[in-house]
Parts: structure tokens; C-alpha cells; sequence
């Protein structure tokens, strides 16, 4: 077991991508606190992974407070007594072009993704750096590297995701944190389930290598996120970018920009774990 004794929030794990990175860091033997703004989601995955025989707690949170936040992760300490990963993933994903998004619709993304993960990753750090060691992983998306029409809030609340992992990444190396991001492609989960149209999955299917639409199980480090996820070398990375080859541009709500079929790996913070399509 690679993660014994280590425990992991994972913030949006009632479903989706958070749920499936939640039981992959379990199988690898982590306690898992379980966050999300969906109680009865988050306690469904917590009995899930004290099926699978590990500890795991369910905390209803709403990343965007950060009164919810704190409160969070003083009862994470309480029950396990150390953070050692903190994975930023809750999210949503409002389709909304410029002149759409309302001053409510711009506040609540970016509060959900931006501050969201500024406020859990501010929470914990302290905890890490008590312990001289600690993981972020924040899951970015390839729309916060590359225009994406219609996604005005999101992509600037992804950007920023990206500036904040870089920055902190560099702050926090000193305390043996390391704080990377993922920016995945479309990927099928609930959430672009209930978005995609049958065009749109079509899309996705024809651009994409692995020739059916992405599933959770494509986005990179799901089968390796932990300490390996951070040693991870050049073969790896290929390896990665091959299942990563994703066009992000086909959403009926999004201008087809040209198909990127090169995807190159972008330094982040102090490995490379940023895939996207490039021109
Ligand atoms: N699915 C994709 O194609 C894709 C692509 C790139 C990036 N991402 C990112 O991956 C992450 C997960 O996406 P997903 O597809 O699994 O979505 P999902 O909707 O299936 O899961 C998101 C989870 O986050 C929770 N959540 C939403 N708002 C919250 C809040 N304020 N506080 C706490 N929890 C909250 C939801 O309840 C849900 O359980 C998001 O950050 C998303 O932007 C997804």
C-alpha cells in the first residue's frame, strides 16, 4: 500500500471525477475525508470506501465559504489528526458566452473554483507545514490554457486556478509541499452528461484517441495520484498524453476552433502535470 496512514480531502467526491479519485487514493490505503456541498452524495461515497476497508469521513461543504471551509478541516484534524493531500476538485461547469453571464453567474463560478480552492488549500497548508510535507492537487481544465468560446467564467476561474498552483507551488516547495494541477479534457461524468447533446459526444468520440468518449478513468494520475504522482517521468507524461488527446472545442455552445491533435506537457509548479491541447 502506497498511501497507508495518509490521509486526503478530496473537495466535490460525491460523484464525478472527485468521487472516482477518492476511492483510487483509498484502494492505494488513504482515509479519505469526503467533501462536498451534497450530503447524502458525500455519505454514500464515505460508506463506499469503509466498504473498501478504510476510514473515511463525510463533511457537507460549501468550498465557496469559508466559514464551511475551516470548519472542514478542524474536523478533519480532529478525527484523523493530519492532512497529508489535499485534492481541489469541487466544481461546476456554467456554459455561459460573455454577453449571458450575469454579474451572479461570474461571482458564483469563480467563488466555487477560484476561491473555493484558495480557501481549502489556505485552511490546510498550516497542517502540512506542521508535518513538513504535504500534496495539492488542484483539477484544472484545458479551458483555463486555450480560448474556449462561451466559457467566459469558467476559463477565468481555471486560469487562475493555473497562476495560483504555479505561485504556490513555488511558495510552499520550501515546506516539502508540492502543488500541481490537472487540466483534463472533456470528460464523461455527470456533469457533461447532463450538458453534451448526442453531437457533442460524437465529437468528442471522433477526436479522441482512445476511440470512445473520455470516462474518468482517462484523466491522468487517477491510477498513480499519489507520492508517483509527483516523480513522474518523461514516460509517463508520454504515455499520458497519448490517452489525454483530447479537442475540447466541439461543444454546441462553443466555436469549433481547429483541431489540436498535438498535446504537449506544460511545467507547472514543479513537475509537469499539466496536459492540454496546444496550437
Ligand atoms: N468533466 C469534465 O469534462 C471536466 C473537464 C475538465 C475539468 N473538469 C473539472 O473537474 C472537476 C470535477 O468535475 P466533474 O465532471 O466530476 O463534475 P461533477 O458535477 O460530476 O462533480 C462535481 C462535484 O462537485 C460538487 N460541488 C459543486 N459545487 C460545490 C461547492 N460549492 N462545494 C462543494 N462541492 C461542490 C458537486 O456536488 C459534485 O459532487 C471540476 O472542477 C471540473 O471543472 C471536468
Amino acid at each position: 500500500m502506497q498511501l497507508t496512514d495518509q490521509v486526503a480531502i478530496i473537495t466535490g467526491s460525491a460523484r464525478g471525477i472527485g468521487r472516482a479519485t477518492a476511492l483510487s487514493l483509498a484502494r492505494e490505503g488513504a482515509s479519505i475525508v469526503v467533501v462536498d456541498i451534497n450530503a447524502a452524495g458525500a455519505q454514500e461515497v464515505a460508506a463506499e470506501i469503509t466498504g473498501l476497508g478504510q476510514q473515511a469521513l463525510a463533511v457537507q461543504t460549501d468550498v465557496a465559504d469559508q466559514e464551511q471551509v475551516q470548519a472542514m478541516v478542524q474536523r478533519a484534524m480532529e478525527v484523523f489528526r493530519r492532512i497529508d493531500i489535499l485534492v481541489n476538485n469541487a466544481g461546476n461547469a456554467v456554459l455561459s458566452p460573455l454577453l449571458e453571464t450575469t454579474a451572479a453567474v461570474w461571482d458564483r463560478t469563480l467563488k466555487i473554483h477560484l476561491y473555493g480552492t484558495f480557501f481549502c488549500t489556505q485552511a490546510v497548508v498550516p497542517h502540512m507545514v506542521a508535518q513538513r510535507r504535504g500534496r495539492i492537487v488542484n483539477m484544472s481544465s484545458v479551458s483555463g490554457l486555450v480560448g474556449s468560446a462561451g466559457r467566459v467564467a469558467y476559463s477565468a476561474a481555471k486560469g487562475g486556478i493555473n497562476m495560483l498552483t504555479k505561485v504556490l507551488a513555488v511558495e510552499l516547495a520550501p515546506h516539502g509541499i508540492r502543488v500541481n494541477a490537472i487540466a483534463p479534457g472533456a470528460v464523461e461524468t455527470e456533469l457533461t452528461r447532463a450538458a453534451w447533446t448526442q453531437a457533442d459526444r460524437e465529437g468528442y468520440f471522433r477526436l479522441t484517441p482512445v476511440e470512445r468518449s473520455p470516462e474518468v478513468v482517462d484523466i491522468l494520475g487517477l491510477e498513480h495520484a499519489d507520492d508517483r504522482i509527483h516523480h513522474r517521468d518523461v514516460q509517463e507524461c508520454e504515455h499520458a498524453r497519448a490517452r489525454q488527446q483530447i479537442e475540447p472545442h466541439v461543444g454546441h455552445r462553443c466555436a469549433p476552433n481547429p483541431v489540436h491533435r498535438e498535446l504537449l506537457p506544460v511545467p507547472v509548479g514543479d513537475e509537469v502535470l499539466f496536459l492540454g491541447p496546444h496550437r
